[in-house]
């Protein structure tokens, strides 16, 4: 398949073109502020089902949809609860993805089955206006290959998918670098599924208690379910295994130079990479700034594809703010496999 690739700025006929890729049924890569998706008419099951097959995703995990803004709300979702509203105020367009009771025209292949169905308003000028001329939600899944990183530059995009799609718009790199929180609505008290782009303390300002679902924290036992289909599997792993560290930034650094392999990779936040000469070392960013963190995350695991690196050592932030997902993402593609020094 011939691949078309547009770059920001777009001029109202790729505009045009773009949108009518989508409305045809075909497959896009889209720019988002958290990280490039690929998408296609949410309202349309046979665009939805090629959205699986080119990414080799597993058919029970849903896709969420995006929207332009919370006017298109009540028209995929039903049941809606004031704070759904209050939220969208508050936070989008932005990393916000809510899950709440789907309306019939939502197809259940975008759904993977479920009677609900997580919508976001992404925070990117080129994909809202794209939206917007295609009048359908835009269903999109994080745009890498099943079990990659997440893809946050059109390079990465054109990795994973060039000539497998019908194009791919370049909006430049995501400002945000992890995949947006995800606010299960349809339980009491709200529940977390994913941590991501939106601090959890930001919710809890507008929703008071939040439940966070245990994929977030820990490793399911086998067999057990979470909410967030996508959850229960090794996302964002790298060939090596990985070992995550956390606690006081000066001690776990101190613990991975006395732990670690030779030829060992090692992710590490931007004051210690001084300490790991002769190794391949990925900095994280400075140990304070979580929002430089989630921006290098997946390019941190992704760069260690292309090494034979026998294991990977990760320093991880504390659970504060952005830090919840910087470590979620770490701990994940480490299988749990955490050190608390
Ligand atoms: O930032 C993002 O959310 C990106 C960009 C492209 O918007 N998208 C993204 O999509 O990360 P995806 O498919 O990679 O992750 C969505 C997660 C999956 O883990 C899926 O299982 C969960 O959301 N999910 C989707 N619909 C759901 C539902 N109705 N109930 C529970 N979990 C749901
Ligand atoms: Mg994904």
């Amino acid at each position: 398949m011939n691949t078309k690739l547009f770059t920001a700025p777009l001029s109202d006929a790729e505009y045009d073109a773009a949108a009518e890729i989508i409305r045809s049924g075909g497959l896009l890569g889209i720019p988002t502020e958290t990280v490039y998706g690929l998408g296609a008419d949410a309202l349309n099951e046979t665009a939805c089902r090629q959205i699986y097959e080119a990414k080799g995703r597993p058919q029970d995990n849903p896709l969420i949809i995006h929207i332009p803004d919370e006017s298109w709300l009540p028209r995929y979702c039903r049941d809606i609860p004031p704070a759904a509203y209050a939220l969208a105020r508050a936070f989008w367009p932005g990393p916000l993805t809510m899950i709440l009771p789907k309306q019939e025209i939502v197809p259940l292949r975008t759904t993977g089955g479920l009677p609900t169905v997580g919508v976001r308003c992404p925070n990117h000028p080129v994909t809202l206006e794209i939206i917007r001329r295609a009048g359908v939600p835009i269903a999109a899944p994080s745009g890498n290959t099943s079990g990659r990183p997440s893809p946050t530059t059109a390079g990465h995009m054109v990795e994973d998918m060039w000539g497998k799609i019908d194009g791919i718009v370049d909006g430049g790199p995501c400002g945000v670098g992890v995949e947006s929180t995800i606010i299960d609505l349809t339980c009491t008290p709200p529940r977390l599924l994913r941590p991501g782009g939106l601090p959890l303390e930001a919710l809890e300002e507008i929703l008071g208690e939040v439940a966070v679902d245990k994929a977030v924290v820990s490793k399911l036992a086998d067999g057990e379910r979470p909410k967030a289909p996508g959850m229960k599997y090794r996302h964002y792993a790298p060939k090596a295994p990985v070992t995550v560290v956390t606690g006081d930034p000066v001690q776990s650094a101190a613990y991975i130079q006395d732990h670690l392999t030779p030829g060992a990779g090692v992710i590490c936040f931007h004051e210690f990479t001084g300490l790991f000469d002769g190794h391949i070392v990925h900095d994280l960013g400075h140990a304070l700034d979580k929002a430089e963190q989630a921006r290098h995350v997946f390019d941190a695991l992704r760069a260690f594809d292309e090494t034979n690196v026998p294991e990977i050592w990760a320093q991880c932030p504390d659970s504060g703010g952005l830090g919840l997902a910087v470590g979620n993402r770490l701990k994940k593609a480490a299988g749990f496999h955490v050190i608390e020094v």
